[in-house]
Parts: structure tokens; C-alpha cells; sequence
């Protein structure tokens, strides 16, 4: 493990992973190797054991009762887009939040300007939170879906997701409940039951602990799915169309089975660690960070203060210095790795009040450690007093 960086980026990707990630590619690269679900030789029926026990992992993780109806992409991006691009229809309305990522909004932004869909936009707070009842008072005869960011990748504000759930479908039964994971799945316990959720859609690569190129989504039985791409599945072999059932319907061709065994090593981490401590050591790092800046009258801190009300993401802004210019200054002289900008997500920016210059988005995880805090806290403060010199001066 390399000392000379300190990696308050987990909001893109987490980093490091457990050892036993690597070690779990590494091991089906060398000793496995084969495609699941294609032959039936030794082999073959191992990688397949790979990619059931992943399935079954998150069902675990998520409180979902059936592995199968839960199929892999590449990353939460393309299961949005599956879902969108095959399950809405014209006419359909749905609803969304400001504080969506571009993988929500520039889909639906899309399917809107092709007279596709019907959008409605709840407007978030300034704290990134949106009230329930907006969402109760959107819905419409016509309304198919409702899609929300359970935690926003520039603020970490979580949303209401049991309430929000069970006040749509209180209007209207068969709206379909479609949560974006991307900041939670991992660092928040969820209960998809629970929570009312009918589509989960996730990426591996960020708190799930797995590789890049892992992500996927999970479908209530409840939809009858149609495919996005068409291609083999290993099933049907005799049928020149695809078939239509989950998951295979949205697998089309040999899916990413190192990354998945790299994702399946992660899911254990968590399942063995346990997510609920994780959230808790998350929790405090975050706490502590936001407490060692708060006062400094040069650092504006966006959306809530209090650890408990969000995932390990926060946004800053050191007043006279643009967000470009501190993220340069933390890397080049501290080694301090944050994200800085719009962050894929404008309208969280707008909500905030940050755009269209953004902010410097530091994002922890489960091995961030108080001390890699103390550092980030004393390097903004340093900035923040200069910024206050320059003001005065
Ligand atoms: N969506 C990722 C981020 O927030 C890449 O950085």
C-alpha cells in the first residue's frame, strides 16, 4: 500500500479495496478462467458458482429474495439506462429529484425530448433534501415511475426512501419505485423490501468494495422485462430471438466474470464486516472533518452537518479560491486526492447553490483513518486563513 497519498475519493471510486478483492481476481484469472453459463465442464460450472454466489451476496446485502432477477452491467449508468430505454413507454410520466447524477437526468432528459416521457423535477432544499409529500403531489394517472437518488454524490444527503415509496404508491399502486444506489449500496444499511423499492440499480466499483466494471440492477418479478442489447445467453440456444426472462434478458454476451469474482470477495468484506459498522466508523470521519471546518469563516460547508443525515460525502467552498485552485493546491502540496467541479450532477450543483463553478467534494470510506482527517482539516485551514490574508489585504 503506497503512504505518500491521502485518498478522500471514494465518492468515484473506492480506494483501497480489501486485500482479498485482488486476491479473488486473481484466483479466477489463474485457477478458473472460464465463461459461466456456456459449457458444462468443470470449469465452467465453477465460474458460474462465482457469479450465482455474487447474486445471492447482494440479495443478502440487500434483503431481496430472488438472486435471479438480479442482472450485471458495467456500471450503475447502464443499468439506468436499461431501465429507462426498456421499460418506459410513450406517454409515461415520471418523476425525479434536482439532485439526480447525469446517469439519471441525461437519460430521462433524453427520452423527454423525444416525446417519450412526461418529467417531473422535485425541487430539493438547499440542503439537498427533498420534502415527501412533493413527490405524492407529483404523481398522475399517467405517472409509470418514480426515480431518486438515495444519496447524492456531491452533498451525501440521504433521502426518505420508505417514506417517499410508500407515499407514491399510496396515490398510485403500480408506480415503480427505481432507487440509484451509486453513493449508498455498501455505506448505508438497505432493506429493498423495506424500503418499497422495485428497481435497485448499483454500482460494484464504489462502497460494494469491487473492481470498475461491475455494476448492475435488480428487477421486481412484478415487470416483465424487455431486452436492451440482443445477443447470446448461453439459454435458447435453438431461438434466433433473445429471451425474455431475467437475468439473461439484460446479459446479452459473456459478461465481466473477473470483475464480478473481484465484487463477490467485496460483497463478503461487507457481509463478514458488516455495513452497519462500517456506517458507523464512516460516520465519524465524516463528523469529525466537518467539525474541524465548520467555523472557519472563509469554508462555506453544503448540505447537512450533522454525519448522521448523510453518506461520507461533503462539499466545500474556501471563499476567493476556486474549487479548481484548492483541489491543485490539496494534491501538489499535501498529496490530498478530492474531486472537485460539478461532479456529473448540475442540478445537485444548482440546489446547492454552487453552480456552475461547483465545489471540493471530499469523499471517505471505511479505511479513512482520523489522522488522514487531521491532515485534510489542517490543509483547508491553511488555505481558508490565507484566503482571509488575501481578503484583507
Ligand atoms: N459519479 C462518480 C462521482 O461522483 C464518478 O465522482
Amino acid at each position: 500500500m503506497r503512504d505518500d497519498v491521502i485518498y478522500f475519493d471514494n465518492g468515484a471510486t473506492s480506494w483501497p479495496k480489501p486485500p482479498e478483492m485482488g486476491e479473488a481476481m486473481m484466483h479466477f484469472l489463474t485457477e478458473v478462467g472460464a465463461s459461466p453459463g456456456r459449457s458444462g465442464h468443470t470449469l465452467a460450472v465453477e465460474a458460474g458458482h462465482i457469479v450465482y454466489s455474487c447474486r445471492e451476496n447482494l440479495c443478502k446485502l440487500f434483503n431481496l429474495k430472488h438472486p435471479q432477477q438480479i442482472a450485471f452491467t458495467k456500471n450503475i449508468t447502464e443499468a439506468l439506462n436499461i431501465v429507462f430505454f426498456t421499460i418506459l413507454e410513450k406517454g409515461d410520466h415520471v418523476i425525479t429529484t434536482s439532485m439526480e447524477h447525469n446517469s439519471v437526468m441525461r437519460p430521462l432528459r433524453y427520452l423527454e425530448s423525444q416525446g417519450v416521457i412526461e418529467l417531473t423535477v422535485v425541487q430539493a432544499n438547499p440542503e439537498g433534501v427533498c420534502a415527501v409529500e412533493d413527490f405524492a403531489a407529483a404523481v398522475k394517472p399517467n405517472t409509470r415511475m418514480v426515480v431518486v437518488n438515495h444519496s447524492s454524490n456531491v452533498t451525501g444527503t440521504l433521502q426518505d426512501i420508505q417514506a417517499i415509496s410508500k407515499a407514491c404508491k399510496a396515490k398510485k399502486e403500480d408506480v415503480l419505485f427505481v432507487v440509484d444506489t451509486a453513493q449508498s449500496a455498501g455505506a448505508y444499511p438497505l432493506d429493498a423490501e423495506k424500503m418499497g423499492i422495485d428497481i435497485l440499480c448499483f454500482t460494484g466499483h464504489k462502497s460494494l468494495l469491487g473492481p470498475t466494471g461491475t455494476g448492475g440492477v435488480y428487477l421486481t418479478p412484478a415487470v416483465t422485462p424487455r431486452p436492451f442489447m440482443h445477443g447470446g445467453s448461453g439459454s435458447k440456444s435453438d431461438m434466433e430471438v433473445h429471451p425474455l426472462f431475467m437475468p439473461d434478458v439484460w446479459e446479452a454476451g459473456t459478461i465481466n466474470i473477473v470483475g464480478l469474482a473481484g465484487l463477490n470477495a467485496g460483497l463478503e468484506y461487507l457481509l463478514k464486516t458488516g455495513v452497519a459498522n462500517i456506517r458507523a466508523h464512516e460516520i465519524a470521519v465524516t463528523q469529525r472533518f466537518i467539525d474541524g471546518i465548520k467555523d472557519h469563516p472563509m469554508v462555506k460547508v453544503y448540505g447537512p452537518l450533522d454525519a448522521n443525515q448523510k453518506t461520507p460525502v461533503t462539499s466545500i467552498n474556501i471563499e476567493g479560491i476556486v474549487c479548481s485552485t484548492v483541489g491543485t493546491e490539496l494534491n501538489d502540496a499535501c498529496g490530498i486526492m478530492v474531486r472537485t467541479g460539478l461532479h456529473c450532477a448540475p442540478g445537485a450543483h444548482r440546489t446547492i447553490g454552487t453552480f456552475p463553478v461547483g465545489s471540493v467534494r471530499f469523499s471517505f470510506g471505511g479505511y479513512t483513518t482520523p489522522e488522514e482527517v487531521d491532515v485534510g482539516i489542517k490543509a483547508i485551514r491553511a488555505l481558508a486563513d490565507y484566503a482571509a490574508e488575501q481578503k484583507e489585504a
